[in-house]
C-alpha cells in the first residue's frame, strides 16, 4: 500500500508541513509506504493548452520537458494520491494548480470526444489543507474543485482533512489536531482495507 503525498506548501516548517509529520508517522505505523513530492522543489510549468496530450492514448503525452511526467507516473503507480496544500486565494497553491491543470488533460483524453482514456481512473485521492478562514469558508471551493477533478478523471475521492491557522501566535499543531490527522490516515487505510486491499 503506497500513498503519494504531493506537498504544495512553500514553507518547510509551516502549518501544512506540521500536519504531515504525524500523518506520515501514522502511515508508517500502519504499514503504509509513503513518498512525499515537494512541488516547490520541482519544475512543473503551467499547461499551454495545446491539446497535444489528447491524441496520446498510451501515456500523458505532454509536449513540455519538465518534471511533470515523472510526477504523473508516481501518481499513477500509488494507491492513494494525497494533495497537501495551504489555501491561497481560496484554492491550492500555484505549483499544485499547475500540476492539476496538466494532469486533468494529460490524464483524461476526452476533449471533443464522447469517451477517451482516463489514466488515473479508479485511483483514490485525499486532501490535507490548512487555511486562515474557518475551513467551511476557506477551503470549501478547493474541496469542490478536488471533487470535480476526481469526478472528471474517474478517481475516488476519500475526503479532506483541513484545519485553520488562527494566526494568533499560538502553535498551529496541538495534541487534538495531531490525533485527528493520525485518525485521518487510519480512516483512509481502513476504507481501502474494507474493499479487500
Ligand atoms: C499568499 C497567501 C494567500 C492566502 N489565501 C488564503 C485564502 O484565500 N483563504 C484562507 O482561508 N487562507 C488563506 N491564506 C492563509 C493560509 O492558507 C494559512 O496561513 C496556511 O495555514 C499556511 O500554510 P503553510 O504554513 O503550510 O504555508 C493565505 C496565505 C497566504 C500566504
Amino acid at each position: 500500500m503506497k500513498f503519494c503525498i504531493l506537498m504544495g506548501s512553500p514553507r518547510e516548517r509551516g502549518n501544512t508541513a506540521s500536519l504531515l509529520v504525524p500523518f506520515l508517522e501514522e502511515c508508517g505505523a500502519i504499514g503504509v509506504e509513503t513518498q512525499v513530492i515537494p512541488l516547490y522543489d520541482r519544475a512543473v510549468n503551467p499547461c499551454l493548452g495545446c491539446m497535444t496530450c489528447q491524441d496520446a492514448a498510451g501515456g500523458p503525452g505532454c509536449v513540455q520537458d519538465d518534471d511533470f511526467e515523472e510526477i504523473f507516473q508516481t501518481m499513477a503507480d500509488c494507491d492513494v494520491i494525497v494533495l497537501a496544500t495551504p489555501i491561497y486565494a481560496f484554492f491550492c497553491t500555484a505549483p499544485m494548480k499547475a500540476l492539476l491543470d496538466r494532469a486533468i488533460y494529460a490524464g483524461t483524453k476526452n476533449y471533443g470526444r464522447e469517451k477517451g482514456a482516463r489514466l488515473l481512473a479508479g485511483k483514490r485521492l485525499a486532501a490535507i489543507a490548512t487555511c486562515g478562514y474557518p475551513p467551511e469558508k476557506g477551503a470549501d471551493l478547493w474541496e469542490e474543485g478536488v471533487k470535480r477533478f476526481c469526478r472528471h478523471g474517474g478517481l475516488e475521492y476519500m475526503g479532506m482533512f483541513c484545519r485553520r491557522d488562527w494566526g494568533r501566535g499560538e502553535p498551529f499543531l496541538n495534541e487534538e489536531r495531531e490525533q485527528d490527522v493520525r485518525d485521518f490516515a487510519q480512516a483512509i487505510r481502513i476504507s481501502i482495507r474494507a474493499e479487500g486491499l
